[in-house]
């Protein structure tokens, strides 16, 4: 089978999940891979057997070998570096988030249009086979008009590696809602088809955060939020509350879902249910494929090679990565200056 030769460009924690998903998709090799730390990328390589390990994004990008690129590395640098990528003609698939703000996503998509490359955000959360379940009962009509809906990522003790560039805001952009809030967005605007917000109304704390032992050992390198809530104003009426946490004190260590509110039934994302009165009473539904899955193998890797080849229309439009991104940074601005952020 043909390959597409991928570059990747971040070795860290995240970069050896897709390393395994290039590993396995079918349609991709690896060819190459860069980070600031030699090492790490070395030690990648090693472990995937990888034939290029470079210590700097540049002599990746030089590299004629490489076809197309997949970022990984810390939201601080994301837009600048598809940038880069695209300029020496590489397609790029960038991790989650898109950018530290809408200009800078704006800028991505412009080069990309410029240039005429494929640029798209890698959004896991859309080829997990509960969503793509729950998306063919969606569009089948099942759920009837969506008019409010609640996307949530709650940990009760999850901040990621305390004073790293995580919880740094000039490298991360913001805590929990960029990091973890931004993924349930995508996914539940997704869900609802639904990418046309006109506000947001949102609040973020830092209250947990200064009691850890660890953050106040690391004292300003912890600058950003430990929860987040907003509630998002959708242009037909609809709304969304959207909320995500590193630290809440709750019951359940995680709780992650989208749940949708319809005419017809209310649907859950984990797990996929559908929630409806029937003849015979008030039915919970497990929901089932009614078919085969559309992304069947559920690997956005694998995907983004199928576009690359032409097999697949690509999934995440960058309209849509555009108004999560307007969405993400609405909330910070009406947190910072305590009001609505009308678009
Ligand atoms: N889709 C998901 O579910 C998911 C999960 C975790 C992380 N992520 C995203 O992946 C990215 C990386 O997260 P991580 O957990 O791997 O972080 P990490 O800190 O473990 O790794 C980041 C790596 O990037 C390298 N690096 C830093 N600046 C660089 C640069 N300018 N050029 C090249 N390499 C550079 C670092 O040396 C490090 O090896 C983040 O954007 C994060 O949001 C996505």
């Amino acid at each position: 089978m043909d390959t597409v030769k991928i570059g990747l460009i971040g070795a860290g924690n995240w970069g050896r999940n897709h390393a395994t998903g290039y590993t396995r998709a079918p349609n991709a090799e690896l060819v190459a891979v860069a980070d600031t730390d030699r090492t790490r990328a070395e030690e990648l390589a090693k472990d995937f057997r990888i034939p290029n390990a470079y210590g700097d994004i540049d002599t990746l990008l030089a590299d004629e070998s490489v076809e197309a690129v997949s970022i990984v590395i810390p939201n601080a640098f994301h837009a600048e570096t598809a940038i880069r990528a695209m300029e020496t003609g590489k397609a790029v698939m960038l991790d989650k988030p898109f950018a530290l703000s809408l200009t800078d996503a704006e800028r991505v998509v412009e080069k990309a249009r410029e240039l005429g490359i494929t640029f798209m955000m890698g959004m896991n959360q859309r080829f997990a086979r509960d969503t793509q379940i729950l998306k063919e009962h969606i569009t089948a009509g099942l759920v009837g008009e969506v008019y409010h809906a609640k996307a949530y990522w709650l940990r009760r003790s999850g901040v990621p590696r305390v004073g790293t560039w995580f919880t740094q805001k000039e490298l991360s952009g913001g805590g929990p809602m960029i990091d973890l809030g931004v993924h349930l967005l995508d996914v539940c605007l997704y869900l609802m088809d639904n990418f046309d917000p006109v506000s947001v109304t949102a609040a973020t704390y830092n209250q947990l955060a200064p009691q850890l032992q660890k953050v106040r050992e690391a004292g300003a390198t912890y600058n950003v939020e430990d929860f987040a809530t907003a509630m998002i104003r959708m242009r037909n009426g609809a709304t969304v509350q959207l909320e995500a946490s590193w630290l809440l004190h709750q019951e359940q260590g995680n709780r992650q879902n989208v749940e949708l509110y319809g005419t017809k039934a209310g649907a859950y994302l984990y797990p996929v249910r559908l929630h409806r009165e029937a003849a015979s009473g008030y039915e919970h539904i497990e929901l089932q494929s009614p078919r085969e899955l559309p992304f069947s193998h559920c690997s956005r890797y694998q995907h983004f090679a199928d576009v690359l080849q032409g097999k697949a229309e690509q999934l995440v439009s960058w309209e849509q990565s555009l108004a999560v991104q307007r969405i993400l940074d609405a909330v910070y601005q009406s947190a910072r200056e305590d009001r609505e952020i009308a678009f």
